[in-house]
């Protein structure tokens, strides 16, 4: 990274593959840019490490000017780890599309990268909060100008996406109604502070939706409809966890899997991003096995179609 964070704040500010750096600068960087690589700008010594399948989760911090847009939302992703994904499975100029983009991250990710990102968002409020995001976090003009924010249920607005026009997809849909759901103190910690605690009241909010399997029918209809713009053979990464419903472990990431395969969204790996700052709960304490889901799960798949 980076066409320009404002602040020096991230991990990523010394990727090397930034067209910030000098030219001499590149020289230092490791391993060998193979000419026949046509996924990545990475060197050998840089996409080897990437392919470890645990990741630690990286955030900014909750001392981080940048995290007063962030916290507005419930269920934000890291940017930092989006760019990471980005610089995997994009070369620079390349187009990435997430149908779920909150308030941003993912446009963020793709201005400090030099990528060309379009996010699609439900809420008109978070919509708003994704463009004032990027004006106000990223520095790079150019970059702000490469993002669009279209506002809108994905389900109607991926449809209007151009065939075989994007080269990576990377999302983090609702999980279900879980936010509906969770009760502990964090969610009473956002009600004390003012802040969201769900999504929207809109009927067509996929996190509105109560029965879990039409849930993935409609998540799986959403995803169905992005092979059509994904160019062939290009990836798909979509950030999941797995939740809890009552007594019952609901293998969120596995059932979604299954449900993609048959549409040619075919599984080449799971990522586990474990999250260490989440706090632990007594949860079950004394009398039964109750986890604290302190990871989540990156599905990566790829587009099987011709
Ligand atoms: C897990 S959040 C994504 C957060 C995002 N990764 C970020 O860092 O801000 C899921 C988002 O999907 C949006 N959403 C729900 N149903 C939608 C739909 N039908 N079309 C578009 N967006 C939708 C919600 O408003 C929410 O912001």
């Amino acid at each position: 990274m980076t066409l320009g964070q404002k602040q020096n704040n991230s991990p990523e500010t010394n990727d090397p593959t930034s067209e910030e750096v000098p030219e001499n600068a590149l020289n230092e960087r490791k391993g060998k840019y193979d000419p026949r690589n046509k996924l990545n700008d990475l060197t050998s010594s840089e996409w080897i490490p990437e392919t470890i399948s645990v990741w630690n989760q990286k955030g900014l911090g909750a001392k981080h000017p940048d995290v007063k847009i962030e916290k507005q939302h419930p269920a934000p992703f890291s940017f930092t780890d989006v760019a990471r994904l980005i610089r995997f499975f994009t070369k620079r100029g390349n187009v990435v599309l997430d149908p779920f983009v909150g308030i941003g991250s993912t446009l963020k990710a793709c201005a400090l990268e030099g990528r060309r990102g379009i996010g699609i968002e439900l809420n008109p409020n978070y919509a708003k909060l994704a463009r004032e995001r990027i004006e106000t976090e990223v520095e790079s003009f150019e970059s702000v100008e490469d993002q669009t924010v279209l506002e809108g249920d994905s389900r109607t607005i991926i449809d209007q996406l151009d065939d075989n026009s994007l080269d990576f997809i990377v999302t983090s849909p609702p999980y279900w109604n879980i936010l509906h759901k969770e009760d502990h103190k964090v969610k009473q910690e956002r009600k004390a502070h003012n802040l969201d605690t769900k999504y929207s009241d809109n009927e067509v909010d996929l996190g509105n939706i109560d029965d879990y399997n039409t849930f993935l029918d409609e998540l799986t209809a959403i995803f169905a409809k992005c092979v059509r713009p994904l160019k062939p053979k290009k990836y798909m990464a979509i950030v999941v966890s797995d939740f809890r419903d009552k007594s019952k472990y609901i293998m969120f990431h596995a059932d979604l899997a299954r449900k993609l395969e048959p549409l040619g969204l075919e599984m080449r790996g799971l990522k586990v991003l474990y999250q260490r700052h989440k706090r632990i709960f007594p949860y079950g304490y004394p009398y039964a096995y109750v986890p604290n889901i302190h990871n989540q799960y990156i599905l990566i798949l790829q587009n099987a179609k011709n």
